[in-house]
């Protein structure tokens, strides 16, 4: 498929000249297929009354919560937002098939979080549109579900959040869309790999830099990237909330994880470099160099001798 001319508009949408715009990058992008475009965004769907919700629902502006004070009220609470999280992420993750358009997956989430009585936390977040986010091959993060169908080769991060009784529960999985190449399923394994010994790093009494030492080490033996830009977050009455989590190794990071904390563990591992470009919608951040980028996270709870896995898939 020809691209548009030098002096032609860009594809993205900006408005400038091609040669000004996407043409550096999309000549840098593998020949494995075509690059993933922007498609036609639905409107924002809407939440029952009868559901609660989070501060930002109506402004887009998160204001902080005040914390549940009971530890052991408020660990219960967390279970039960991220036991509805995985249960969702895990329905949506079977209906990732060929043919089926991103924005249908939303469908299924945002219904799936109401009939748990939970609203989608990412619906109007900062403005975000859409009830989860759906990145797809070099898509690293915050894809916002459009018109594409999925194609047979892709690969696709499902990112679900959801506000339920007073807190948030947030996990991602990537998965493969039918057959994927050899490589892809390569990333997918040590993507989640790097997740897990990420969450194996948490313990109380040790620096939170541990978590990325563990992320950065695993990956870097694979000869794969991790994005520095995003990171995980503290999450509980707040959808993002101290502490940072870095996915890399960071000695000035200071925090030392302590016992009753919740955060996330959501490593963004790349193929190639692990830069990126953010379009011009101002959410769908790419891999500067076009290649694949996959994304696993859950969110987890600080106990006195280790970690307890909040958004474990359902079983
Ligand atoms: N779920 C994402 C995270 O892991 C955040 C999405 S925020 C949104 O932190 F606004 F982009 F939806
Ligand atoms: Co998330
Ligand atoms: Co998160």
């Amino acid at each position: 498929m020809k691209g548009p001319g030098p002096n032609d508009p860009c594809w993205c949408g900006s408005g400038k000249k091609y040669k000004k715009c996407h043409r550096d990058h999309d000549a840098a992008a593998p020949p494995s297929g075509p690059e993933v475009r922007p498609a036609a965004v639905t409107p924002m769907r809407t939440v029952p009354a009868s559901i609660v919700p989070p501060t930002y629902a109506r402004t887009g502006r998160p204001r902080p919560v005040p914390r549940i004070t009971d530890p052991v009220e408020r660990a219960a609470r967390m279970r039960r937002a991220g036991r509805a999280a995985a249960e969702v992420l895990a329905e949506i993750s079977r209906a990732a098939q060929p043919g089926v358009t991103t924005d249908a997956l939303d469908v299924l989430a945002h219904e799936a979080c109401i009939a748990r009585g939970a609203y989608p936390s990412p619906l109007n977040y900062h403005g975000f549109p859409k009830a989860i986010c759906t990145s797809v091959n070099e898509v690293i993060l915050h894809g916002i579900p459009d018109g594409r169908p999925l194609q047979e080769g892709d690969i696709v991060s499902l990112d679900v959040t959801l506000y339920l009784d007073g807190v948030h529960g947030d996990c991602c999985a990537t998965v493969p869309v039918g057959q994927v190449d050899e490589d892809s399923r390569r990333l997918l394994r040590v993507a989640e790999e790097c997740m897990m010994k990420g969450v194996g790093a948490v313990r109380p009494g040790r620096p939170v830099s541990d978590i990325g030492r563990a992320v950065e080490a695993h990956a870097s033996a694979h000869g794969y990237g991790v994005v520095r830009a995003f990171c995980g977050h503290g999450i509980g009455e707040d959808f993002h909330a101290e502490p940072q989590v870095l996915h890399h190794f960071d000695p000035r990071q200071r925090d030392v994880m302590q016992e009753g904390m919740t955060f996330t563990v959501e490593p963004m591992i790349t193929v190639g470099s692990e830069r990126h470009v953010v379009w011009p919608d101002g959410w769908t951040a790419v891999t500067a160099d076009g290649k694949r980028a996959a994304q696993f996270e859950h969110t987890v709870l600080v106990t006195p001798t280790g970690v307890e896995i909040l958004t474990a898939p359902p079983r």
